[in-house]
């Protein structure tokens, strides 16, 4: 309707029929209404392509355009072909998928391991494979969309805890009754705060209420623990965690995710988790591309070490200046601006001056705490990461 009304007069007849055509769509303009309601609040999402120097994407290793993983990528495709041709379990189990399994399984020590076209779809099947109508899932208040989802498939009862809070977590499990499985989901490091979760107390949580511990380290492989393998190995607790995952689209540079856990855990997986048996299985050349990506992580350590020392300096300046960059302790750092009107002008601002960060508001924050996610990647180079602080400073507390 409102495309009818923004049309010039000359269209006259043409537009009457196309009135009648939309009234006969009243579909359409419930989803047009839809829109204009999100636009009327700012809420709009719109597909840009970053502009000037990028601080918002997850490329943190700098991987994305390393010539040894895109060749080895290449090579893989066009020996084993584009695609997979099907779902795991009908037709798409090529031998690359076992052999990477075993050899990531072998990286992170666990017993056995899956390949997931991608994080979302691991959190999806995850969750929702475990979470039947007697299993209780303890989750922090800020989980990603992903474990909130698979949980929104399955029939399980949630319970969420304060962010990065055990004691809260611990209240919640007392709480709990019964035969049915305890499942806690957390992030190791949340992705749009930066902070590193708990684990070590979750952990014993855990063990004290026979719980299932899950740990996705989509932020925290590549960047924390010996060699980039995350959390959990930094912290030695690879025994009391059940299952993790890995993402390979952001250290790593590449695409797709596997859970760890054994091989107990993973049968089951095959045999429940709904994102994996039916869905087309990600393509063998992927496959390939993330044994090679995890190769050079772990080889090219100065990645790693650039990262976290750029990112304290980052956040060295910003804190300095008294700007609320939260818990951050990692290569995200938030610039919490509060609302969408000065955070989408703090974010037009550096655009101009050349920097492309993320603009990150409600519902993926919660509401009050609009910001902007600066992500430190190995590419960065200390002066743009001086300039870009000064800039955040200056707009922030203008002389
Ligand atoms: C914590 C967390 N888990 C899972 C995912 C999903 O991973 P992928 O991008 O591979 O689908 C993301 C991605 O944003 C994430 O931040």
């Amino acid at each position: 309707m409102l495309a009818v009304l923004d049309l010039p007069k000359k269209h006259g007849k043409f537009s009457i029929f196309l009135i009648t055509k939309v009234m006969q769509h009243s579909f359409e303009n419930i989803i047009a209404d839809k829109l204009a309601g999100k636009k009327e609040k700012g809420m709009l999402r719109s597909l840009i392509q970053p502009q000037g120097l990028d601080f918002s994407n997850n490329d943190y290793l700098g991987l994305a355009n390393h010539y040894e993983i895109a060749s080895t990528a290449a090579e893989a495709y066009i020996k084993h072909g584009a695609g997979s041709k099907g779902s795991r379990l009908l037709g798409g189990n090529h031998k690359v998928f076992e052999e990477t399994e075993k050899w990531l399984a072998n990286w992170k020590g666990t017993e056995a391991a899956l390949i997931f076209n991608c994080g979302y779809n691991a959190n999806l099947g995850v969750i929702s494979a475990f979470c039947d109508s007697k299993t209780h899932l303890f989750c922090d208040r800020l989980s990603h969309a992903s474990i909130l989802d698979g949980y929104a498939m399955s029939s399980g009862k949630l319970h969420r805890f304060k962010h990065n809070n055990p004691a809260d977590l611990e209240k919640a499990l007392q709480k709990v009754t019964g035969e049915g499985l305890k499942l806690i989901a957390v992030e190791a490091v949340y992705s749009m705060d930066g902070d590193v979760a708990p684990l070590k107390e979750y952990a014993d949580l855990a063990e004290k209420y026979g719980a299932m511990l899950y740990v996705d380290e989509a932020h925290s492989d590549g960047i924390l623990g010996p060699g980039g393998k995350g959390l959990v190995a930094q912290l030695g607790l690879e025994s009391k965690v059940h299952l993790s995952l890995t993402t390979f689209g952001k250290s790593y540079g590449t695409m797709g995710a596997c859970v760890f856990g054994s091989q107990l855990m993973i049968d089951y997986l095959i045999n429940h988790a709904r994102s994996f048996i039916y869905s087309t299985a990600i393509s063998p050349g992927a496959v390939i591309s993330m044994q090679k990506a995890v190769e050079v992580a772990t080889r090219e350590s100065f990645r790693r070490e650039s990262v976290l020392k750029m990112s304290a300096y980052f956040r060295g300046k910003i804190t300095e200046a008294g700007i609320n960059c939260l818990q951050s302790e990692t290569q995200i750092v938030p610039i919490v601006l509060g609302t969408l009107e000065k955070t989408r002008k703090c974010h037009a601002l550096l655009l101009e001056k050349g920097f492309y960060t993320a603009y990150v508001r409600p519902p993926t924050v919660p509401n009050g705490t609009a910001r902007l996610r600066i992500n430190i990647c190995a590419t960065h180079k200390e002066k743009d990461i001086e300039s870009l602080a000064e800039e955040i400073i200056y707009y922030i507390h203008p002389i």
